[in-house]
């Protein structure tokens, strides 16, 4: 996928001008912190969403157009995020207490089965451990080509690596020519063990 042309064209269906609703919950309960990383942050609404409430933030995406898009908006918005043009399957170790995933894996795991193993290996480098991972995507049972179970969420965070994963049924918000749409979909939370 282009992602660069899809956001020059302003035309990417998960731009809903916010972050995806189903984060509302882990937002407002608190988030492990204080420092967060959201990869594949497209323009950043979910990266803000967490600077505004007081995390450290950094938002890595592959996508340049995507992240200037973003540091606009932390600039207009008067937000301090740490914005990076990154692919989120070669990044250097890091500790972070929080890592998000807000429809990233959902779409290697449908377009690059060697990408998804290698973004799937990177993630525990990129948490400490007692830090969670939270990864928002659409079901398969949303059909056209989406390919995401359960069952491949609770595989790629089993342990001895992860602890305490829970997946969640919720709804993927999208807007296509215009209309609000949502997708069946999964939130899952695990823990760094
Ligand atoms: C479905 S969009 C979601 C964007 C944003 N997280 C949101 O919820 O609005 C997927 C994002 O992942 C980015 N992406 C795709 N492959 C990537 C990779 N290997 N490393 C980092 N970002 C990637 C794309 O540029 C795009 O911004």
């Amino acid at each position: 996928m282009n992602y660069d042309e899809i956001y020059r064209h302003g035309a990417a269906p998960w731009e809903i001008g916010g972050p995806q609703p189903a984060f509302a919950a882990v937002l407002d309960r608190g988030v492990t912190g204080p420092k967060a990383l959201d990869l594949g942050c497209g323009t950043g609404e979910l990266a803000l969403a967490l600077a505004r409430r007081g995390y450290e933030v950094t938002g890595v995406d592959i996508s340049p157009v995507a992240i200037d898009l973003a540091r606009a908006k932390a600039a207009d918005a008067g937000v301090a995020v740490r914005f990076e043009v990154g692919d989120a399957t070669k990044l250097p170790a890091a500790e972070f207490d929080a890592v998000f995933d807000s429809g990233l894996l959902h779409n290697l795991h449908r377009e690059d089965e060697a990408q998804t193993a290698a973004y799937l290996t990177l993630l525990p480098t990129l948490t400490t451990p007692g830090g969670t991972v939270h990864v928002l995507g659409v079901s398969a049972a949303a059909g056209h080509g989406w390919n995401m179970t359960e069952e491949f969420l609770r595989a790629s965070f089993a342990a001895p690596t992860w602890t305490d994963t829970r997946v969640a049924d919720i709804e993927v918000a999208a807007i296509v020519d215009g209309q609000d749409l949502t997708m069946p979909g999964f939130l899952l939370r695990a823990v760094r063990a």
